[in-house]
């Protein structure tokens, strides 16, 4: 598929999209939407394939859905469209997605790096849900995965006044795992990845299935799910092929099987 508003690489076992509408600072529209989603199920149906990294520009990861693309739009259009309904299909990749963040995150740019599994972010991110400055509110998750990564008091905050979080501060509260100087953060997630990729991929998705649904449901429920796909790892062979390889002190040949 050819692409004109992101960049779609793989570096040995790892597929990195590049979301690439420079004079917009990656402003989110419909065509990025289709093809992001497109980009990121295609890597995970390719079996080379182990784990992603999605980034950006140095100036911006993406600066939020597309305002321009939505000024004109009409109450009945959001609804009947069920507008950004097309980003639940990227949620549901299998595969782990690295968001690898600089620059502006803002509104729909912070909701789609909350929409990867983890987010590593350059020390000149900024993060932000602007949507009530616009007479509107987050609609990509902000209100829902804002609150869950930071807490009720400071999504509140950062929903209702608008302000950015800097990285050091999103590093704090939760928001991302690790910042990095800007310079070294696209080496920094495709090696965090690379190690992802060499692990065997039942075990990967497992287990990024197994953190997912501690968001939703129970606490007893979770530990039972997590247990039974624990076990169920006992049936491949890379668990055999893992623990061997750690008793006699050399490197694991894992064959995702
Ligand atoms: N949508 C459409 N175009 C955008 C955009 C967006 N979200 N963000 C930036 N752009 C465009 C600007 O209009 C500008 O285009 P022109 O050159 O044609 O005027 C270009 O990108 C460069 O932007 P600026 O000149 O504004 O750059 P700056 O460095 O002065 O400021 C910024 C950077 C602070 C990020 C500023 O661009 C900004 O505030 N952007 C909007 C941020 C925002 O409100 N995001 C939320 C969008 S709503 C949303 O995301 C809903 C949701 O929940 C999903």
């Amino acid at each position: 598929m050819a692409h004109e508003t992101i960049i779609v690489e793989t570096r040995g076992k790892v597929g990195l999209i590049t979301l690439n509408r420079p004079k917009a600072l990656n402003a989110l529209n419909s065509q990025v939407l289709a093809e992001v989603v497109a980009a990121a199920s295609a890597f995970n149906a390719d079996p080379g394939i182990g784990a992603m990294v999605l980034t950006g520009s140095e100036k911006a990861f993406a600066a939020g859905a597309d305002i321009k693309e939505m000024q004109a739009m009409s109450f009945a259009d959001a609804y009947t469209q069920d507008f950004f309904i097309g980003w639940e299909e990227f949620t549901r990749t299998r595969k782990p997605i690295i968001a690898a963040v600089a620059g502006y995150a803002l509104g729909g740019g912070c909701e789609l790096a909350m929409m990867c599994d983890f987010i590593i972010a350059g020390d000149n991110a900024k993060f932000g849900q602007p949507e009530i400055t616009l007479g509107v509110m987050p609609g990509m998750g902000g209100s829902q995965r804002l609150t869950r990564f930071v807490g009720k008091s400071k999504a509140m905050d950062m929903c209702l006044t608008g302000r950015m979080m800097d990285a050091a501060e999103a590093e704090r509260s939760g928001l991302v795992s690790r910042v990095v100087p800007v310079a070294e953060l696209a080496e920094e997630a495709l090696k965090a990845a690379a190690k992802i990729a060499e692990f065997s991929l039942p075990s990967v998705m497992m287990t990024k299935e197994a953190v997912n649904r501690a968001y939703e449901t129970t606490l007893a429920e979770g530990l039972r799910f997590e247990r039974r796909l624990f076990h169920s790892l006992f049936a491949l062979d890379d668990q055999k092929e893992g623990m061997a390889a750690f008793v006699e002190k050399r490197k694991p040949n894992f064959s995702n099987r």
